[in-house]
């Protein structure tokens, strides 16, 4: 007998544009493994990044820089295996496409090949847009990333609000428009003023989402991991915790040593 599968109708890069025209916020949040990509899919997000935040919250880096593409791939395929509805995205390492565009299309078709995910993120505006280019001429899409770029980290010096003067203000309106000219399904826009992203979002009929953007942005997005409550010292104003699973992890594993200890487990109903 075959078992029938429960039908789901996948989030695609054009029902993104659909919700943005009819007023609908987009949900995103980061996964990296299987379960937690099961999880949030079963629960109703709309689209889940594969982020290279895997590089901090898997792999306990310092920055994203140190990914690797292989890595990249690794954690996006397991994350594919575990949604039947979100759309997902999964980002380009830092050195996979800032070299030469041809390396750029590379490293997308390598994600596309390998993993499965749906599209590629990138971080950047004009000085990547021939990389952009390319890539979607081979018909792959792509989510710009504007605003702070944790790839550039060492150019900025820190992980303060960007854009808040004029001429970064305005290079990045610049951006985000020269993005959607080029065909970009939507844009990430991380930590700016508020009222800046409200405006990028006016400017283009793309959806922007935001980290630390503000809510006159087309969707939202933060790392699982925060929203959970699993990560500790971390406490950006933009971030709202969901749950405080550091602490029930915490009591559940103390518990599960005591009860190891102290040969409370396992009792006769625990054992063969
Ligand atoms: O890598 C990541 O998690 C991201 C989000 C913070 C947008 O790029």
């Amino acid at each position: 007998m075959s078992v029938a599968k429960k039908e789901y109708k996948r989030v695609t890069t054009k029902s993104l544009i659909d919700m943005k025209s009819r007023g609908e916020k987009i949900s995103m949040l980061t996964a990296y493994d299987y379960t937690f990509s099961k999880l949030i899919d079963g629960a109703g997000i709309d689209v889940i990044l594969v982020g290279d935040s895997a590089s901090n919250v898997m792999a306990g880096h310092e920055t994203t820089l140190p990914i690797t593409l292989d890595q990249m791939i690794y954690h996006a395929s397991s994350v594919v295996r575990g949604a039947n509805r979100a759309l997902v995205v999964v980002d380009l390492p830092f050195g996979s496409y800032q070299s030469d565009p041809k390396e750029a299309l590379r490293s997308a078709i390598r994600i596309m090949k390998e993993s499965g995910g749906h599209a590629v993120k990138l971080e950047g505006g004009k000085e990547i847009k021939e990389s952009i280019k390319r890539i979607l001429n081979a018909g792959i899409p792509v989510m710009g990333h504007l605003g702070l770029t944790p790839q550039s980290i060492y150019k900025f010096g820190s992980y303060t609000v960007r854009a808040k003067e004029d001429a970064e203000a305005e290079k990045l309106k610049q951006d985000a428009l020269l993005l959607q000219k080029m065909g970009c399904f939507a844009i990430v826009l991380e930590k700016v003023p508020a009222k800046l992203a409200e405006e990028v979002a006016k400017s283009v009929s793309i959806p922007v989402i935001g980290i630390g953007a503000g809510s006159h942005v087309d969707g939202q997005v933060l790392v699982l991991h925060d929203v959970l409550g699993m990560t500790q010292g971390f406490h950006p104003r933009f971030l709202r915790r969901y749950a405080n699973l550091y602490e029930d992890i915490n009591s559940a594993v103390s518990r599960y040593v005591e009860d190891v200890k102290n040969i409370n487990f396992p009792n006769e109903e625990e054992s063969y």
